[in-house]
């Protein structure tokens, strides 16, 4: 979702803040604009557009700068156009903002505004921003006094970087969305996510919540909405620059679903000696675990998927009861959480608007908060009582497939965790779990040594217009997640179901112009899938199949077929069938010519509600 970049210091080639904003292009977004000063002037230069930023940096002279600001838009108010896309700017042309959120008064805001004679241009939230700035320093407030008065105005969730044309400053502010100062040798970096200022400097510092900041050439000072001066360390970013970097890859997706084996592996190392998982970390006594009865799970996208596998290991291991729902329904539920059930929020960015705001809802009624969390940093690591980072490394391609599996797995460790604090498991058990979930990260190599089979039936199938994923039991989830994956990248309409629903509705579907992948490895519920394929096949429907290597009844009924390693213990082939699922929307979209990493209308993280 929106990106923002804003740059003060010695002066740099225009490219450099476009550069910088292209690396938040996989955020998702449909139009783009900056504006700076060029050195040596005083005219601020506004340049915006629909579409890519290939087509901005083409309309850019060679300038140099010193000051700037830029922005990738994804609408919410307003159709993506020039007009509606960022900086917006006041009636004299003197104040510029990019904003990433929303502003949920803006139509009181405007209201009083357009009374005051401002003048309008957009559609959007943001540019009543620069109007009422205006009209505070109108009432002879020096700018940061104006911008205290507006931040206090502003409801909802806002990063802002802004400069003021008389200025040699920017200004940044931050309320429920994300933002970071990178600090340069000669100036700074702001920008919405650090793998973009990761590239130009490793010294960041990450703005609090309600905060505002003051930036020159030399210095920076940072202050809460209450106008009191705060004090922020200067951290170390961890990032490599490799790991933002497609390297020998076609698509970042790709480089990610090459790069599980080796996360996996190392979670593995982290949380576990072998014998036992360790979580050294987690604030969470074995106490409240043994008397703990009822888990919430609340998530997002891919994320609530691997939450929903988590809530078939956690029943079935740890057997506490386990309640599941997408944040955006969980938030207005009236769910009976109590101050003794444990919230778990899953989140790879943890950012996503709808996760936060389900998690300030479960802390209000006194329950404990876990996070399973990609980001170190972010706003859910900083509101919730502990968390388990899924150190996945930062994920750029829009679908989610590292952070999925890795995910899953953390899921798998914090319920061996539950269940033997709970008595549940016995060490020797454990020991059992754990040593076929070491091997989990050879299998997956193992699959993607033999993805070629894979780009050969993507393309027979990428001709089919609709296709239904179904599983059962642990892999009812991952149906739903292959579905996901698939139309996220290709547009082609992909339902996933539990496959004993099917016949009630999908079956009528089924014909030979449609697709079918079954997840069906030799688990409990093989004989059930046995059936369930025959009477697709009876329907002439296509089936691609994933199965369990040496399969020897289903292998004979289906179109197609891949086959994943055998296990002993079949609750881990969530993190197996994962792989073929993700490589196969991968070709198919690959195949169909889409933009893989960057899917049409979709952001990375969504943070607007
Ligand atoms: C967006 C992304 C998905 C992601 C979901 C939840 O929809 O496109 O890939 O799964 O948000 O994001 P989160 O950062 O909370 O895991």
């Amino acid at each position: 979702m929106c990106g923002i970049v804003g740059y003060i210091g010695e002066s740099k080639p225009i490219s450099f803040l476009v550069e910088t904003l292209e690396r938040l292009e996989y955020r998702g977004y449909d139009s783009c604009g900056v504006a700076y000063r060029p050195k040596n002037s005083l005219r601020i230069i506004l340049k915006k557009r629909r579409g890519k930023i290939e087509g901005l940096k083409k309309e850019l002279l060679s300038h140099q700068f010193d000051i700037g600001i830029a922005h990738t838009r994804w609408a919410t108010h307003g159709i993506p156009n020039r007009i509606n896309a960022h900086p917006h700017f006041d009636c004299q042309r003197h104040i510029f903002v990019v904003h990433n959120g929303i502003v949920e008064n803006y139509k009181e805001l405007k209201k009083f505004l357009l009374k005051r004679g401002h003048k309008f241009r957009s559609q959007t939230d943001t540019e009543i921003i620069p109007h009422l700035w205006e009209e505070y320093i109108k009432r002879r407030k020096n700018p940061l006094e104006a911008l205290f008065e507006v931040v206090n105005l502003l409801e909802g969730s806002f990063a802002i970087v802004a400069l003021v044309s008389s200025l040699d400053k920017i200004f940044v502010v931050r309320k429920d969305s994300p933002l970071s100062l990178g600090v340069l040798k000669e100036g700074f970096l702001v920008a919405s996510d650090i793998p973009a200022i990761s590239f130009s400097t490793k010294r960041v510092v990450n703005l609090a919540d309600r905060q505002v900041g003051v930036i020159s050439k030399s210095s920076w000072e940072v202050y809460d909405f209450h106008r009191r001066r705060r004090y922020p360390k200067v951290g170390k970013v961890e990032i490599s620059s490799q790991e933002v970097e497609k390297g020998k890859f076609a698509h970042f997706m790709l480089k990610e679903i090459f790069e599980q084996p080796q996360i996996l592996k190392s979670l593995y190392s982290l949380y576990t000696n072998r014998e036992e998982v360790k979580f050294k970390e987690l604030n969470l006594s074995k106490k409240y675990l043994r008397t703990l009865q009822r888990i919430f799970i609340f998530a997002c996208g891919t994320a609530f998927h691997a939450g929903f596998v988590g809530k078939y290991l956690l029943e079935k291991y740890a057997r506490v009861s386990v309640e599941i729902d997408v944040s955006s329904e969980a938030r207005y539920r009236s769910l009976p959480i109590r101050k003794e059930d444990l919230v778990i929020a899953i989140s790879q960015s943890g950012e996503t608007a709808d996760t936060l705001a389900s998690v300030r809802e479960a802390k209000s009624r006194g329950a404990k908060l876990l996070g399973i969390c990609n980001v170190l940093g972010s706003t859910l690591t900083r509101e919730v009582d502990t968390f388990i980072p899924t150190f996945a490394g930062p994920e750029i391609g829009v679908a989610s497939t590292k952070a999925y599996t890795a995910q899953v797995f953390v899921l798998f460790l914090f319920t061996i965790y539950l269940a033997k604090a709970k008595g549940f498991l016995t060490s020797l058990q454990e020991r059992e779990i754990l040593k076929e979930l070491r091997d989990v990260s050879r299998y997956q190599e193992k699959i993607l040594k033999e993805l070629d089979s894979l780009r050969r039936i993507a393309k027979k199938f990428s001709k089919f217009g609709c296709f239904l994923f179904l599983g059962r039991g642990i892999n009812y989830p991952s149906a739903l997640e292959g579905a996901l994956k698939l139309k996220e990248i290709s547009y082609i309409p992909a339902e996933g179901y539990p496959a004993g629903e099917m016949k009630h509705g999908p079956i009528a579907l089924i014909d030979e112009y449609r697709a079918v992948v079954c997840i069906a490895p030799q688990d409990s519920l093989y004989e059930k899938m046995v059936s369930n394929i025959c009477e697709i096949k009876a329907r002439k429907g296509k089936i691609l199949a994933i199965l369990t290597r040496g399969d020897k009844e289903i292998v004979s009924l289906v179109e197609e077929k891949v086959f994943v390693p055998k296990l002993n213990n079949q609750d881990l082939s969530p993190l197996l069938v994962a792989i073929p699922l993700q490589s196969f929307a991968y070709f198919v979209a690959k195949n169909l010519g889409c933009e893989i990493d960057q899917p049409r209308n979709l952001a990375k993280s969504v943070t607007v509600e």
